[in-house]
């Protein structure tokens, strides 16, 4: 650890609930300097040397777990790869039983993804590696939403410290069963931005406006088009593995109702043609999202992927420095 760097006011990134601002300046910004290293020829720290990181995935996933597994190896740590099928979680053992025996092999970072909310939280009680939140049930997916305030920022060319103020970002889908929606809401109005979200009646939890603070709208066209209309709109997956099939129509009513399909996206280009559309995948292209606008210019979704390696970086390495009984090398 250098004598300058500073540290997260969290020993764990349970969620973003939890963070200040600083913190969250903080990862982006170490997340920038990530992204110098991943330009490199040779795209390797020796930050986390001798760590070692769990990563601990009870639900499917390609681009959190892969981006992960990648950080951590971009910071030469060892890690270990759990995936809840094909382990003895089919043979009936616990998460607790699970958690005990990965802690016995002595993980410095655990990166969990569980169905359940809260999974975190319990891991954070029982092991003694820090924790990261790599998505739990429908709580928060807080690398999620920082990986997509950095690509806003990015792409506005604007500093951490700079925030998002002045912007307006729409969120479109199932808010009510979307861990993405839950932390995207925290982070961005954190960083200043106006935050709208839409979706239908079924799938907008009460009090979000209270609890949020952002503004709520069961039509997806006033979300988009009133007042002075949106800087970027952030399509959902409707999460059907979640969902009780009463809450949702078919798949074309949604698409034509809620998704971005082209005819909405001309009229939001024509709006605002530095539109920007994000996701954060899986996509289901001609639900939530036409093909053609998903591959549009306007479209980030790929930066999204790549931007999560580089902040995943920086929360690897934020957590090993934030740990007592770890000596961590430079980022550089
Ligand atoms: N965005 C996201 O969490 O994708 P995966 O489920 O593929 O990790």
């Amino acid at each position: 650890m250098t004598a300058k760097q500073k540290l997260l006011s969290v020993p764990h990134l349970l969620g973003i609930e939890g963070l200040t601002r600083d913190d969250a300046i903080l990862i982006l910004d170490t997340a920038q300097s990530f992204v110098e290293v991943n330009s490199r020829q040779l795209k390797k720290v020796p930050a986390l040397r001798g760590r070692l990181v769990a990563l601990l995935f009870f639900e499917n996933s390609t681009r959190t777990r892969l981006s992960f597994e990648l950080a951590a190896k971009r910071l030469s740590a060892d890690t270990l790869n759990f995936s809840a099928s094909g382990s003895s979680v089919q043979k009936g053992e616990t998460l607790l039983d699970t958690a005990r025996n990965i802690e016995a092999m002595g993980p410095d970072l655990v990166v969990v993804r569980h169905e359940a909310s809260g999974a975190p939280w319990h891991l954070s009680r029982v092991m003694s590696g820090a924790i990261a939140n790599a998505g739990d049930g429908q709580h928060e997916h807080p690398t999620q939403a920082l990986l997509d305030a950095f690509t806003l920022l990015s792409r506005w060319r604007r500093t951490a410290a700079q925030g998002l103020d002045g912007k307006t970002v729409c969120i479109v889908g199932d808010i009510s069963r979307s861990r993405v929606a839950r932390s995207n809401m925290l982070l961005l109005k954190l960083l200043g931005a106006r935050v709208r979200v839409a979706g239908p009646a079924t799938m907008l939890p009460a009090a979000l406006a209270d609890v949020y603070g952002v503004d709520v709208y069961d039509d997806v066209d006033d979300a988009l088009f009133s007042g002075d209309g949106v800087d970027a709109v952030m399509m959902l997956r409707i999460q059907k593995e979640r969902a009780a099939r009463a809450v949702m129509g078919s798949d074309d009513d949604y698409a034509v109702g809620y998704g971005l399909h082209r005819e909405r996206f001309d009229r939001l280009h024509a709006a605002n043609d530095g539109i920007v559309v994000m996701h954060p995948g899986p996509i289901n292209r001609g639900v939530e999202i036409d093909a053609a606008v998903a591959d549009s210019s306007s479209s980030v979704i790929l930066d999204q992927t790549e931007n999560g390696v580089a902040v995943r970086m920086a929360v690897l390495y934020l957590l090993a420095v934030g740990m007592a009984r770890t000596d961590v090398g430079s980022a550089a």
